[in-house]
C-alpha cells in the first residue's frame, strides 16, 4: 500500500470507529464531517503543496476544526496563521494480522465484543469490575483500523496494552482482516514497536479551539 492509501484506509476505518457518517474527497485527501464539540470537521491530506497548505490554513477559521496532513510538525505548522494551534504528532503505523495467543495477565478478565456496526472492543477489567484497558478495532475491505487504545494510568505497564492489541488481532485475523493500520501517539509508538508494527509516516496535527 503507498502511503495515499494508508492514509485514506486508516482515515475510513477510524471514520467507521468513531460512527462518523460523512467522508468527502478532496483535493489530496478526504474531510470528515464529524459534528463533535470541539472536533467538528477533520480534513485529512496525503498530497500536498506548500501553497495549498497555507490556502486551507487561510481560508478555514471555523472553531473545532482539526487537520491531518502527511508531512513533518515543522512544515504544517509554518504554512497555518496564528488561529490554528498545533497538536501532538501521530505516527501512521502497520503490521499484518495474524491469529495470535492473548495473555492477559491475572487476575485481569477480558471481554471482546462487536457492536452493531461490526466495530470490536477488547475490555479488560480489574478484579472489581473497572475498566483498566481498552481498545476498538474497524474493519473494511481486509484492512482494520485500531483506534483508541488506552490504558488507565494506575494499571500501565502491566502488559495490558499489550493484550488488547493480541485480542483485537486475534480477533480481526480470525475474520480474514490480513493488515492492521493506526495512528499512533508517542507512548502508543513504543508499544506497537515492540508488538513489531512498522511507522510509515508522521500525521502532522493542528486545529483552531472553540471557545
Ligand atoms: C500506550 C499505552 C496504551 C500502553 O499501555 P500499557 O498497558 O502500559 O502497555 P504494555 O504494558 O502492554 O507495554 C508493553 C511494552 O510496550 C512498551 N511501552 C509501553 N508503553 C510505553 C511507554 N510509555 N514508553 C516506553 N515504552 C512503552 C514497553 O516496551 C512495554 O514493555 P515493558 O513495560 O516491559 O517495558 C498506555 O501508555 C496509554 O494508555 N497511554 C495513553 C493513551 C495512548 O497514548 N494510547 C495509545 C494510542 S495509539
Amino acid at each position: 500500500m503507498s502511503r495515499a492509501e494508508l492514509v485514506i484506509a486508516w482515515s475510513r476505518g477510524w471514520a467507521r470507529s468513531r460512527g462518523v457518517p460523512a467522508l468527502v474527497n478532496i483535493p489530496g485527501g478526504l474531510r470528515l464531517d464529524i459534528g463533535r464539540p470541539g472536533h467538528r470537521r477533520r480534513y485529512v491530506l496525503h498530497t500536498w503543496d506548500p501553497d495549498y497548505l497555507r490556502e486551507i490554513g487561510r481560508n478555514i477559521s471555523t472553531p473545532g476544526t482539526w487537520l491531518k496532513i502527511d508531512c513533518a510538525a515543522e512544515e504544517l505548522s509554518a504554512a497555518l496563521p496564528p488561529h490554528w494551534q498545533m497538536f501532538e504528532t501521530s505516527y501512521l503505523m502497520s503490521a499484518p494480522l495474524r491469529p495470535e495467543r492473548v495473555d492477559v495477565p491475572p487476575p485481569y478478565l477480558l471481554t471482546v465484543g462487536a457492536d452493531q456496526s461490526r466495530v470490536v472492543t477488547a475490555t479488560i477489567r480489574d478484579r472489581s469490575g473497572e475498566t483498566a484497558a481498552s481498545g476498538r478495532l474497524a474493519a473494511a475491505g481486509g484492512v482494520g483500523v485500531i483506534d483508541q487504545v488506552e490504558t488507565a494510568p494506575g494499571h500501565r505497564r502491566r502488559g495490558l496494552g499489550t493484550a488488547v492489541i493480541q485480542a483485537l488481532t486475534d480477533h480481526a485475523a480470525r475474520q480474514g482482516v490480513r493488515l492492521g493500520i493506526l495512528a499512533a501517539t508517542d507512548d502508543g509508538r513504543a508499544l506497537y514497536r515492540t508488538l513489531g508494527w512498522t511507522s510509515h509516516t508522521e500525521l502532522a496535527t493542528a486545529f483552531i479551539p472553540e471557545p
